[in-house]
């Protein structure tokens, strides 16, 4: 089994980056933690962090018939993208969205995901256990397919 991690604008910064939103972690430690829960779980487990939203789509897109699932951070293209919404509606690999802050208790703008309603579901609010959480989801999901 073969899971992708894209991250989206800006969350190259975390760390430094709106610390009462997103925590202290890196990116880095992020994905280190990723790793090791990863190898728990008998996955194998890739990253992806662009701020471009066409690198996102093609990275969706070259995805086909390489990844069995994808957990996905938009940040701000979450509010904005239809293209993002399309890639991954188009490719059909089951898709986990995750937020390190709870997007619905913040800013008007932040409360509409153009992405969510094609994903499995959304894991918002738990700082860096968002992505851990996801990773079990995507993984408990695709055992039961
Ligand atoms: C975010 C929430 C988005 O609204 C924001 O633009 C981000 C990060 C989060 O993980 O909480 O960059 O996706």
């Amino acid at each position: 089994m073969k899971i992708l991690v894209i991250n989206g604008p800006n969350l190259n910064l975390l760390g430094e980056r709106e610390k009462d939103n997103y925590g202290e972690i890196t990116l880095e430690k992020i994905n280190e933690e990723l790793k090791n829960l990863a190898k728990e779980l008998q996955v194998e487990i890739d990253f992806f962090q662009s701020n471009t939203e066409g690198s996102i789509v093609d990275k969706i897109q070259n995805a086909k018939g390489i990844f069995d699932g994808i957990i996905i951070n938009p940040a701000a293209y979450t509010h904005t993208s239809i293209a993002l919404r399309d890639a991954i509606l188009a490719v059909k690999i089951p898709t986990i969205e995750v937020h390190l802050s709870n997007i619905h208790s913040r800013e008007e703008f932040r409360k509409y995901s153009y992405t969510a309603p094609v994903c499995i579901g959304q894991i918002a609010g738990f700082k860096k256990d968002s992505y851990l959480l996801g990773l079990r989801a995507i993984v408990n999901h695709l055992k039961e397919c």
